[in-house]
């Protein structure tokens, strides 16, 4: 079944043919054709780096992460696949018991990309024993709370405060299960840092990791973006909406 205007090249994403523009990934050419495929890291002001691998899909029978993959005429992609769902399901859990994560209290629940695509690949449980990690709050900025304990290791505040807001707030440090989330200052505090509230590296967090001070529910649970919607949803419209731009 065809999607595609008669002058675009296309790929087939589970049967159906996806139109892309030269240069685009997998993913960025499914969501702008209403199809969806599960991710954490990619966010579409910055360069995919291929961190998290929810996204991964099979192209022509191979495992890539379609975030990185770039989309070519004639390629067959599968991502709806059982064996891929469960893959990033476990991808999921892992990222649950790595950290804290407590949904119902979350500042973020509701808003959380690491919720919702739980939710949409049917996690129920965490299923791996929980390693309730030591990662204390940094609440020594006058406006911004630090949780580390829902960090999943994006790297989107990374990114964006190193190439948006030329300050490099935030690094990661350590390799594997040691790997981390740190602020950039002698003490290693947020408050020591020139971060603001109108920096890039505010808005991009995925999970509830950087927090606005005295902002907390400001929009009632029920009310947040994926409450209506499912991310699928909310995911693919905001897609289709940049794509219908002038
Ligand atoms: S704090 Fe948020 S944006 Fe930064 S690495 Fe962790 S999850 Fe990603
Ligand atoms: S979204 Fe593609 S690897 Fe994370």
């Amino acid at each position: 079944m065809s999607d595609a205007p008669p002058d675009r090249p296309t790929f087939q994403l589970d049967g159906r043919e996806i139109p892309f523009e030269p240069g685009q990934s997998v993913l960025a050419a499914a969501l702008a054709a209403g199809r969806y495929i599960p991710y954490l890291c990619y966010h579409r002001e910055f360069e995919p780096h291929g961190s998290c691998k929810v996204c991964t899909v099979r192209v022509n029978g191979r495992p890539h992460a379609s975030c990185t993959e770039p989309a070519r005429a004639g390629d067959v992609v599968e991502s709806s696949a059982e064996d891929l769902t469960e893959q990033r399901k476990t991808l999921v859990q892992f990222l649950f018991t790595e950290g804290n994560h407590f949904c119902p209290s979350c500042e973020a629940s509701g808003s959380c990309t690491l919720q919702a695509v739980g939710y949409e690949l049917g996690v129920t449980n965490a299923h791996f024993s929980p390693l309730f990690p030591d990662r204390p709050l940094d609440a020594s900025h006058p406006e911004v709370l630090l949780d580390l304990n829902r960090c999943i290791l994006c790297e989107l505040c990374v990114r964006a405060s190193a190439l948006v807001d030329k300050k490099s707030v935030f690094s990661l440090s350590g390799r594997g299960i040691t790997k981390h989330l740190v602020v950039n200052a002698e003490s290693g505090r947020l408050g020591d840092t020139h971060l603001s509230l109108e920096d890039k590296a505010m808005s991009v967090c995925p999970v509830g990791v950087i927090l606005r001070k005295r902002r907390g529910f400001s929009v009632p649970i029920g009310q947040r973006a994926y409450d209506a919607e499912p991310i699928r949803a909310v995911a693919t419209s905001a897609a289709a909406s940049r794509r219908e731009d002038p």
